[in-house]
């Protein structure tokens, strides 16, 4: 099974060797399952379960990743047979969405969308504006923001940080000060302003770029907006990066204001690598009913109804109705440009509701 792994994806992930099955799935050990064929292993997925806040509702999600199949067994339908199965054990132990990192068309096959929304930001030294910078950022060099690899002990602060987030994953302090305790805490860069930190940074290498590449993905970040943006120069200085490519979560409006505000202007986009599939639409409303009963009125939430059978999942308002097929509902409720458009009042009140604001994976990545 090692051997599988390492013949796919060059050695970079190595699961141990579990109980063996002959032509059938197992799980290999933890969240790891396999597929035989010949007796022998040849693909392989990997599936971690997270919880997501969003705005403080709670609900269990699946992230999958580690897709592989041995090069002898490719395009034989093997990955997509084993896919299927991890979404039914996803579903049977109560996650609500399905993440994938990965967006082929192995995964749009089994109903996954483009995740998102966000915009993209590039960013190159010197592109931030320092006339709009406030006065914090023009303040004496030892007043304004600067950027630092993150040190094992900045987990404290950066998952205070975290914890402050209206829409993160929920993590506990064992997983910050694990994530912490290698050399840069795995590429967290810190933003510290008057000697506190006030933000932090993940900038991860973009898939299969050499360590010393340039370029890197904001895949995660949390704090002080302004600092953030403000810090960009010193994150350039100290980094010696050339390109940072930021893709924040369209729900961050005011990470949009202020990157405009610096004169860097975003483009549409969905997130990164990864595509996202609805496993449970009537549970994932459940778990939102805090979120509903927020954005809606009462009248409107007790008409509000959502049901799925297979793969077609019904929103109605009453009287009112929509049938849609389980990726254009993924598309509806998880944004992105396969979002169907819905009239009425019904499609005001979805509106109201969708699309449901999501964190990027940044150290959830799988
Ligand atoms: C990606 C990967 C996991 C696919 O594994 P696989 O077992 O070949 O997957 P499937 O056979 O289910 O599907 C792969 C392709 O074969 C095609 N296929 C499936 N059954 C087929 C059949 N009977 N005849 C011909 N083609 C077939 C599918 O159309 C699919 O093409 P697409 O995804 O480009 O649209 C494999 O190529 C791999 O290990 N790649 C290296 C690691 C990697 O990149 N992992 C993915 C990270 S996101």
């Amino acid at each position: 099974m090692g051997d599988l792994v390492a013949v796919s994806f060059g050695g970079a992930i190595r699961p141990r060797r579990g109980r063996r099955r002959r032509d059938g799935w197992w799980e290999a050990r933890p969240g790891s399952w396999v597929i035989a064929r010949d007796g022998k292993p040849v693909s392989h997925i990997r599936v971690v379960y997270n919880v997501l806040s969003v705005y403080g509702c709670q609900l269990k999600i699946a992230s999958i990743g580690g897709v592989c199949t041995h090069p002898d067994y490719r395009r034989r339908g093997i990955a997509g047979a084993l896919l299927d199965h991890c979404i039914e054990v996803a579903a049977d132990a109560g996650a609500s969405l399905l993440l994938i990192s990965g967006e082929r068309g192995l995964y749009r096959r089994a109903m996954a969308v483009d995740a998102g929304p966000t915009y993209e930001v590039e960013v190159r030294p010197g592109s931030v504006k320092a006339s709009t910078r406030t006065p914090q950022a023009r303040a004496p060099q030892a007043r304004a923001p600067r950027a630092r690899r993150a040190a094992p002990g900045d987990w404290v602060s950066c998952a205070r940080l975290h914890q402050r987030e209206p829409v993160r994953f929920v993590r506990s302090a064992g997983f910050f000060a694990r994530a912490f305790s290698g050399h840069g805490g795995r590429g967290a860069w810190v933003i510290e302003c008057g000697g506190e930190v006030a933000a932090y940074v993940l900038l991860s290498r973009p898939w299969g770029t050499p360590r010393d590449h340039p370029r890197r993905l904001a895949t995660e970040y949390a704090g002080s907006r302004a600092a953030l943006v403000e810090g960009l120069p010193s994150l350039f200085e100290s980094s010696g990066f050339e390109r940072i490519t930021f893709r924040a979560p369209q729900w961050d409006r005011e990470m949009a204001y202020l990157f405009r505000r610096a004169g860097l202007d975003g483009k549409p986009a969905t997130l990164l690598d990864h595509t996202i599939r609805l496993l449970d639409l009537p549970r994932l409303m459940r778990r939102l009913r805090p979120y509903v009963a927020a954005r809606l009125l009462r009248a409107e939430s007790r008409r509000l109804t959502f049901e799925q059978e297979g793969h077609r999942c019904v929103f109605a308002l009453g009287d009112e109705m929509v049938e849609l097929g389980l990726k254009e509902a993924c598309a509806l409720v998880l944004g992105g440009p396969e979002a169907p458009q819905v009239e009425g009042e019904l499609g005001r009140v979805l509106a109201a509701l969708f699309p449901l604001p999501c964190p990027l994976p940044g150290m959830n990545y799988v």
